[in-house]
């Protein structure tokens, strides 16, 4: 496995197995790496011949009142996940911006809703770092986990609307044995609030099931997962909600659910947040 440190290094690897014939996966990532990571990795596996993966704590998608400074940095276990799951390279550089670099990629008003309206800049940090990653890899093709659905929307459509020549793969949200998904901002919860937080996933179950079982109201299938959340509250709910995964708004209550929509959380125990969100139909064909 080699250890690429400075964007030339990445491309030119990348060239070199492409120039081969070989099909390049990437898994973009910042680190402190779970299950959850480790099968976006068996993904890339599964669909290219070649597996990079990059760790890369990105300080503009963090606002200044963010955690950038503490989130986790585990190098030495990342790398052996990396290892362990075949990859066939990291790229982990010290920084990807020059001091006086201003351009950014923006999608206007995508950027502002739900998580982009609490986290604002958030998006344009991660639109940004992502363009510059898939120039810098000339990968085939990216996996992306749908725990972080908007982002996942919105590498969707920044590779639409800018031509990109990859492959964007959304894979499956992997979840502790209760049901809490895998986040590493799990860590930072008490053993109270971990127990707590189960009630994220089973919110989502209740809604999940009331769509299943034929309700096209927004209000009510919200309605069925409110209920939940109401048995175990978080400290707070930043929006349990429904969204349009083609225009990024979020569901009127009082319409009918036609197409596809996704249904996603954010609650808030202490000073984590967690995120969970599920899919109601075919929303990443
Ligand atoms: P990070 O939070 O490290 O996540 C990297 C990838 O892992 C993302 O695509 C995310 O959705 C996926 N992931 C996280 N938890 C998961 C889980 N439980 N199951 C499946 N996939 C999961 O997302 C970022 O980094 C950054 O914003 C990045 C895209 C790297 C840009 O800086």
């Amino acid at each position: 496995m080699e250890i690429l440190r400075t964007a030339g290094e990445f491309r030119a690897w990348s060239r070199k197995t492409r120039l081969a014939g070989q099909r390049h996966g990437f898994v973009p990532t910042m680190g402190a790496l779970h299950e959850g990571h480790a099968s976006l990795l068996r993904e890339a596996k599964r669909r290219a011949d070649v597996v990079s993966l990059s760790i890369y704590v990105n300080p503009t998608q963090f606002g200044p009142s963010e955690d950038f400074q503490k989130y986790p940095r585990t190098w030495e276990a990342d790398v052996a996940t990396a290892e362990r799951e075949g990859v066939d390279a990291i790229f982990a550089p010290q920084t990807l911006y020059t001091p006086d670099s201003i351009t950014q990629v923006v999608l206007p008003g995508w950027n502002a809703v739900l998580e982009g309206e609490i986290r604002p800049g958030h998006f344009d940090g991660v639109a940004t770092v992502v363009a510059k990653l898939f120039h810098i890899a000339e990968c085939d093709l990216a996996v992306f986990g749908q725990k972080d659905a908007q982002q996942a929307l919105l590498v969707r459509r920044m590779i639409r609307d800018l031509d990109l020549p990859v492959d964007l793969v959304v894979a499956p949200t992997i979840r502790e044995e209760d049901g809490l998904a895998m986040s590493s901002r799990n860590r930072y919860l008490s053993s109270e609030d971990r127990s707590r937080s189960v009630v994220l996933s089973r919110a989502l179950g209740a809604s999940v099931d009331a769509w299943k079982g034929g309700e096209t109201s927004p209000e009510k299938i919200l309605a069925a997962g409110w209920r939940v959340l109401g048995g175990t509250p978080p400290d707070s709910v930043d929006y349990f909600t429904l969204l349009d995964p083609d225009s990024l708004a979020v569901l009127d209550a009082r319409a009918t659910l036609e197409g596809p929509a996704i249904l996603v959380v954010a609650a808030r125990y202490g000073s984590t947040r967690l995120l969970d969100n599920a899919v109601l139909g075919n929303v990443w064909a």
